[in-house]
């Protein structure tokens, strides 16, 4: 479980997070969801540490995160995989270095432990035998899959996804975003997704936090999500077709009822 409390950040006098509270729950896909610029990708890199709060703590399974020691960050540090928008992968490795690398990097373990995990990963995220191609020989749903493989082989017990669904294609996108939510499930890792896609929302939203101008309007599941008379919220929620005509229909039968 990952809590943050009462998160603050501005550049340059303009405040970008006012004041965010939360719980992440362990097991489940957490979203964060909100129009661009409000600051979704800001809390994220607080969370994990690439920013430092102005004010306001983060919490990793009750350990202190946020000017905590050094040693203990790193430990922390450990267990975040993160899955970086556009993959990220590096272009002048193969698939298998990309997810060996954190391996390196992170762990003691031997050369053929390295391999076997390698195998696993790639074999989790469907991608068995993808070993020796070059990240410009894949296409960008194969791409997230590597990147995903990457993110989980250190056995992370905490994963952070931005918008991983962007430039991808509608039928990728939900491939992706359920991929996610089963290694999430399977592993019982804290998953956090930043997103704006509603497809994502009713697809995969455990629990969601909709942001909007750097403050929290609404948190709940994708089941309550249709309740809500946060006038930001239903904007927000209502600016997609489908969504619109989901509400139609449903006013329709409720009148007839
Ligand atoms: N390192 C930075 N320096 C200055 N402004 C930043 C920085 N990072 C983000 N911002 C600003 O913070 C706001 C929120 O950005 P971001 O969190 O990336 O939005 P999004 O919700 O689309 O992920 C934007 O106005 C952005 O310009
Ligand atoms: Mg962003």
């Amino acid at each position: 479980m990952i809590e943050i409390h009462n998160i603050h950040k501005s550049f340059n006098g303009k405040k970008v997070l006012d004041g965010i509270s939360g719980v992440f729950e362990t097991g489940k896909t957490n979203l964060l969801l909100g129009g661009s610029g409000t600051g979704k990708s800001v809390l994220l890199k607080c969370i994990v540490g690439l920013l430092k709060p102005d004010i306001g703590s983060v919490t990793f399974d009750g350990t202190f995160f946020t000017n905590n020691k050094l040693d203990i960050r790193q430990e922390i540090r450990r267990k975040i995989g993160m899955l970086f928008q556009g993959s990220a992968l590096f272009d002048s490795m193969t698939v298998e270095e990309n997810i060996e690398f954190p391996l390196k990097m992170l762990t003691d373990m031997s050369k053929s432990d390295r391999k076997d995990r390698v195998n696993f990963c790639l074999q989790r995220v469907g991608l068995e035998n993808a070993n020796s191609k070059m990240p410009s020989e894949i296409s960008g749903g194969m791409k997230k899959r590597v990147g995903i493989a990457r993110a989980i082989a250190p056995n992370c017990t905490y994963l952070f996804c931005d918008e991983p669904n962007s430039g991808l294609d509608p039928q990728t996108s939900l491939l992706i975003d359920h991929l996610i939510k089963e290694i999430t499930e399977e592993y019982d890792i804290t998953t956090i997704i930043v997103t704006h896609d509603m497809n994502s929302v009713m697809e995969i939203g455990d629990k969601i936090m909709f942001l909007h101008k750097g403050k929290k309007l609404w948190e709940g599941t994708s089941d309550n999500i249709l309740d809500t008379d946060v006038k930001e919220f239903k904007e927000f929620i209502y600016s997609n077709r489908l969504m619109r005509d989901a509400k139609t229909v449903e006013d329709e039968r409720d009148d007839r009822v």
